[in-house]
Formats: structure tokens, sequence, C-alpha cells
């Protein structure tokens, strides 16, 4: 017997006007659901996943995000069919909470992302228990009614309520935790007598809490915002990076211009990480102690070690760059970028599958792709890995301490061995042994006065010919 979690995830979310489901708009790179699910606890009996519009988009997400390690415990999901409610969605749960041997149900929705896991930690040790908040205006939530000694006496929807009971400002957070037994029998007794026809889960949970004693926990607010519109997403962002900011200044962090820099919740950083205007990190980031990350950088999905520095408008992604790197300005670490310990790559050079080992140098204009760089190898100015034929990728190997000169092409496969040297502007297709000096190079043509003579043929018209 285990307690599992159903999050709801099936509504349309019509105010977001848009073709992706609502879940899956993101809040600094994580869709809302993810956030959701990466707040369960890890020993859980598994989570349900309501899905319904957009499942297609839904069920591949749930998917990538499985097979990325995202997901705390196992989550399945169910296909409501046409919505008629929130009591609906976990009437059509019911065979699957049986089947995963439910004896405690915790319930949230997708599109409220930002209850932190302490929270939620509490709702799923609750025996039954109801998130609540108190707004100043609290609109069109439902209104929570209460015992004088604080238990819950009812659930009414605004659109259902009485004056009396719409001027309550205590209102329904929509997360809750309540034993599967007693749930379930009273989903099996609900109807859709009600303004909006539809099957509600407050009827549901009001009539455990006729049965049983049900708590109810006033949460801040910002712990149970739903995102509905775009205006609503904006707003939670602004919320969820706060807080995140927050975090990481207390372990450390320096933030030159907090209100640009935007940190995704997978974001790790270590003390003395120095972040310029601008900033922003998405997924899985690991930034090592005393890092400097420039002005205007997007970093995805990588790793980078302690001190390095990456200098502005450099956009890094699924890399890892060693401890003491040196990044940018300008620069472009593409997936497979594996740089070593003191690496240089400087302005307008690209990297994709790229390993440079310790001390390699590439610090101006160079294309770097399907390539190994052995250490303290440098790496000249325009030179280009030609590593793609038109239908295949080709590596280029280079061993270690060698001189590619500027300008160089080194049409791929090709195998540069430890101190060669490579004249500047050459174009290598074949293989250079160890301490070799390669060049390929048209002879230089120089012709005394030959300028002066041009020009004037030039002026009367017959030019070069
Ligand atoms: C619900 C509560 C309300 C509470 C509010 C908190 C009910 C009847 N009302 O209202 O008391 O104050 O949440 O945010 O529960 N969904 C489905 N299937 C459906 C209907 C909805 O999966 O058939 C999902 C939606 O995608 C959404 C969540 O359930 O994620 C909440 O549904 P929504 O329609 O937004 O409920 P509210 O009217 O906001
Ligand atoms: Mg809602």
């Amino acid at each position: 017997m285990s307690t599992v979690a159903v999050i709801l995830a099936a509504g349309l979310g019509t105010r977001m006007k848009s073709r992706l489901p609502k879940v899956l708009h993101p809040i600094l790179g994580d869709p809302s659901l993810l956030w959701v699910l990466r707040a369960l606890p890890a020993d859980l009996g598994g989570a349900v996943v309501v899905v319904h519009h957009g499942k297609e988009q839904l069920l591949a997400a749930l998917e990538a995000w499985q097979k990325a390690g995202l997901l705390p415990c196992p989550v399945t999901a169910v296909d409501q069919g046409e919505p008629l409610g929130t009591g609906h969605a976990l009437q059509v749960c019911i065979p699957e909470l049986d089947r995963l041997g439910a004896s405690q149900v915790v319930i949230l929705c997708g599109d409220v992302p930002l209850t932190s896991p302490a929270t939620v930690f509490r709702l799923c040790a609750a025996e039954s228990l109801l998130l609540a908040m108190d707004l100043p205006s609290p609109g069109s939530y439902g209104r929570v009614i209460q015992h004088p000694d604080g238990r819950l006496a009812g659930l009414v929807e605004a659109k259902d309520a009485t004056p009396e009971q719409l001027a309550v400002q205590r209102v329904n957070g929509g997360a809750y935790a309540l034993p599967w037994p007693a749930l379930r029998k009273a989903l099996l007794g609900l109807t859709n007598d009600n303004a909006q026809r539809e099957f509600y889960l407050t009827d549901a949970v009001a009539a455990v809490g006729r049965e049983i004693s049900v708590a109810v926990e006033i949460c801040d607010p910002e712990e149970l915002a739903g995102m509905n519109s775009r205006h609503d997403q904006a707003a939670l962002q602004a919320a969820a990076q706060r807080r995140i900011q927050r975090h990481w200044m207390t372990e450390g962090v320096t933030f030159l211009h907090p209100d640009s820099t935007l940190i995704g919740p997978r974001a790790i950083l270590h003390r003395d990480v120095l972040l310029e205007p601008g900033v922003r990190l998405e997924g899985t980031v690991i930034v090592g102690e005393g890092c400097r990350i420039g002005q205007g950088t997007v970093i995805t999905d990588s790793v980078l070690g302690e001190g390095v520095e990456v200098r502005p408008y450099c956009v890094i992604a699924h890399a890892l760059v060693g401890a003491g790197a040196k990044v940018g300005p300008f620069a472009r670490l593409r997936e497979g970028t594996d740089l070593g310990e003191g690496v240089h790559i400087g302005n307008f050079v690209e990297t994709k599958k790229a390993k440079l080992h310790r001390g390699a140098k590439a610090n101006h204009l160079a294309y770097l792709g399907d390539t190994e760089i052995g250490e303290g190898t440098n790496i000249g100015a325009g030179v280009i890995t030609c590593n793609y034929d038109g239908v295949n990728k080709h590596r280029t190997t280079i061993g270690r301490n060698v001189f590619v000169g500027s300008d160089t092409q080194l049409v791929a496969p090709v195998v540069i061995g430890d101190d060669a040297l490579i004249g500047a502007g050459s174009t290598i297709t074949k293989d250079v042994p160890a301490d070799a000096l390669a060049l390929s190079r048209i002879p230089q043509a120089t012709r005394e006065g030959g300028a002066s003579k041009l020009r004037s043929r030039q002026k009367k018209g017959t030019g070069l010919s």
C-alpha cells in the first residue's frame, strides 16, 4: 500500500491561446508539468498524469523526461477522454490507482508549477489535507468553508456560491491528500448537478470531509498560483526567478544584474560564481566554483569546471568545459564539445563533437567539428575542419603540441601527428606524420613594377588581359 500522486493535466488551457498544451508551457525553460513532477518525493508509489487535450505532445514529453532521468518516480498517463470536470478526471483514474495499490492519493494540478518540494512533502506525509490560500480578491477560485476548529466543512465553486460564501477569502488551492478508499467511495457518488454541469472533485473532497477529518493548511499564494494565461506565465516566471536567485545568493553567487538574468530550476551554481547581466542558464547546468559568466551568454545542459571564464555573448549547449578554460567572447560550443583544463576558445570559434585536451588553443575564427585535438596544440585563425562531404561526417585527429597555421583547411578524414607544423594557408588532404612540416601552397608570383603597369592598362580599358 502506498501514496500515489495524481496530476491533472487534461484541460484545454483556452486562455493561453496556443497550439501547445497549457502544462507544457515553460517557466524558466522547464514546462509547468515538469516542475510539478520534479517536486514529487522519490519514494512515492508512482504518479498518474491525467491527459487528453494535446495527448500526443504530453506523452512524448513524459517519455523524453523519463529517458533523461528527470522524473523522481515512475509516471504513467491516463487519457480522460472528453474532460467532464476535475472529479471526472479522478474517476477515470480509479482502475490505475487500484492497480498501483494506492492507499493514499495526493492530487496536484499540472498548471500549478511553483508548489515547493517541501510543501508537496508535507502533503504526502499528511493523512488528509487540503492546501488553501487567503486572497484579498478571491475571484473565481473555489471557497473553503471550515468548522470552527479549522477542519474542512465544505467547498463551494465561485459560480455556485451564495453572496455570503463569495465573501470568503480563503480559497481552495486545488492540492489535496486523501485516503484512497474514502475518496474512491466519494467519487462513485458524484453528480454534475451544478452551475457548470461538471463533475467537481471538490464535491468528492467535501464528501470525504463529512466522513473523516480533513485538515486545511494555509500556503503562500505563490506556491498555489496557476498558469491560465500568458500574464500568469510571466508572473510565475518572475516569482520562480526571485526564488532561485535568492537561493543561489545565499549559497555565495553574485548576480551583477538579477533582473536580466534567468537561471533555470536545474542549474547548480557553486560559490564565488559571478554572473554578468543577461546570462541565461537552461536545463541541467553545473557551474563550478569561481566561474565568471559573461554578459549575454546562454548555457544549456552543460558542465563548467572550477574557475572557467566565459566572456560575453557565448552560446554553449551540451558541452563540458574543463577547469580554468577561457571561452569567448562570441564563441559557440555545440553538442559533444569537451574542453580539457585550461583550453582557450576565442572569438568566433565554433566547436561540435570536439575534444580539446589540456591547454589546447583556438583563439580566433575557427570551425572545429568531429575532432580530437591533443594537449598544447595551437589552432591558428581561420582553421576549418572540413568534416562533411555532403553525405557523411569524417573525423580530424590532431596530436599534441601541433601548430596549425592560420587559414588551414583540414579535409577529413585526416590525422596529424604530434609536434607537426602546418604552414598557414594549407589545404591538408593527407595524413601528416609526427614532427613533419606540411605546406600546400601555390608558389607566389611577384612582378616588380607590375602594379602601375596594370593600373595604366585598367585606365585604357584593357584590364588584366
Ligand atoms: C479548481 C477547483 C477550485 C480551485 C481551483 C484552484 C474544482 C471543481 N475546482 O477550479 O475549487 O479553487 O481549481 O486552482 O476542482 N482538469 C482536468 N480534467 C477536467 C478538468 C480539469 O484534467 O475535466 C485539470 C485542468 O487541466 C487543470 C486542473 O484540472 O490542470 C484544474 O482545472 P480547472 O478547470 O482549472 O479548475 P478550476 O475551475 O480552476
Ligand atoms: Mg484553474
